[in-house]
């Protein structure tokens, strides 16, 4: 929870300094330039033995130490942070995947990465291949003939949580990997986090995160991160300098400090969700509930949940019976629960992913993937869970009152 800042450097102040410079002194004029030339990659140029910092967007030590604390959480050997989530995504997705490398992806995603994936990276020239599971990558290698850039997995994915075996999509990524051509396993970790789910010991190799969510907590900053193995992440850190997402020092500071209670939060919302869940479980008027939990889901979802998971965090989805009448009366009634889009904060919220988070998303897909008219996504935050309750029971009386009379 403190790695990243030793007070001896920073005047023994217990909290860091906020670096808030755009530009960095060099020593002398030749530094200077085996500086520029190597970050460029002149030829004949070699990195200067003690490596500095130049301009802002490429490193600066407020964001680099909040970097190596997202980095001791994951235990991943580097981390960068970049101004949004989709930042850390698409500069991860652009970084590697080409003309010759494919993006293979597991629906259902977070809709913008989704939207990134149909609809803007195709225009490019990468191709992008939908995966009906990772049960037969054998027989898409087959009928695709090319191997894929990256595999990219969310799990649990938003709004659903479906859950996808890590190790199995990142077994087969290895075995298909050649050095001209790694293909890599991405994660967005996002829905569990450091905490609560390790995708780095089921072999991803990268892992990709909205830091706005749990990193963050708060619902008072927008980041987002990309952590995991050094080879991955040197080709992450060189587009992030070229396409220009990084983060500035303030909100990396806010991120450092939100860090140290990651744990705490992580496990208090998770059990408070844990009472939410008992309640919803058995409410009549609630058709249907999913949940990272395997009590919550099928045999073969609670074995990859039993072997990647250490809790089921504090997501759950569960559809009104009825559909999207019964869903914005409930949203509508509800008194503790905010209204919003986003997860993963203090406060508890809830939201209609089809008309909402997932809104993009194309109709077949939501068909696909479970993203129905009733469906309503509740992030439980750190409020009493019996109030919790209380507001969700008077709420599904006013929206279904035929089921809770
Ligand atoms: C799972 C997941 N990944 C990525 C994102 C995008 O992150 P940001 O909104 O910080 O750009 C979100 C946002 O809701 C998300 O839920």
């Amino acid at each position: 929870m403190f790695a990243g800042y030793d007070p001896a450097e920073g005047k023994g102040a217990v909290k860091p300094p906020i670096y808030l410079t755009s530009t960095f002194i060099f020593p002398n004029a030749a530094t200077g330039a085996q500086h520029m030339e190597s970050a460029y990659g002149v030829e004949g140029v070699e990195a200067p033995e003690q490596p500095g910092y130049i301009y802002s967007r490429l490193a600066n030590p407020t964001v680099v130490g909040a970097e190596q604390r997202l980095a001791a959480w994951d235990e991943s050997e580097d981390a960068a942070f970049f101004a949004s989530g989709m930042a850390a995504i698409s500069t991860t997705l652009l970084a590697w995947s080409g003309a010759d490398r494919p993006v293979w992806f597991c629906p259902p995603l977070y809709g913008g990465t989704e939207h990134f994936l149909r609809e803007v990276l195709p225009g490019m020239g990468v191709q992008v291949v939908e995966l009906n599971g990772l049960g037969d990558l054998d027989a898409v290698l087959e009928r695709e003939g090319r191997r894929p850039g990256l595999v990219y997995l969310e799990t649990p994915a938003n709004p659903t949580m479906q859950q996808h075996r890590i190790a199995s999509a990142a077994e087969w990524a290895k075995r298909h990997s050649t050095e001209d051509h790694p293909v890599l396993t991405v994660v967005d970790n996002t829905f569990l986090g450091p905490i609560l789910q390790r995708p780095l010991e089921h072999g991803a190799d990268l892992l990709v995160y909205s830091a706005t969510k749990y990193l963050g907590g708060h619902s008072d900053l927008i980041a987002g991160a990309v952590s995991g193995r050094a080879v991955a992440m040197q080709r992450v850190k060189e587009f992030r300098s070229f396409l220009g997402g990084t983060l500035d020092p303030n909100t990396a500071w806010m991120l450092g400090r939100s860090m140290e209670t990651l744990h705490v939060r992580v496990e208090r919302q998770q059990a408070h969700a844990e009472e939410v869940l008992a309640f919803l479980r058995t409410h009549p008027a609630v058709a249907s509930l999913q949940s990272a939990w395997p009590v919550d889901c099928d045999a073969e979802t609670a074995a990859i949940a039993a072997e990647q998971t250490r809790g089921g965090g504090s997501m759950i989805a569960f559809e009104v019976k009825g559909g999207r009448p019964e869903a914005f009366a409930f949203l509508d009634a509800l008194k503790h629960f905010k209204l919003a889009v986003s997860l993963g904060s203090v406060e508890s919220l809830a939201e209609h992913p089809a008309s909402m988070t997932h809104a993009g998303v194309p109709a077949d897909v939501k068909a696909a993937t479970g993203i129905t008219e009733g469906l309503i996504r509740l992030s439980i935050g750190l409020e009493h869970p019996q109030d919790l309750i209380a507001d969700l029971d008077q709420a599904l009386k006013v929206a279904v009152p035929a089921q809770t009379a």
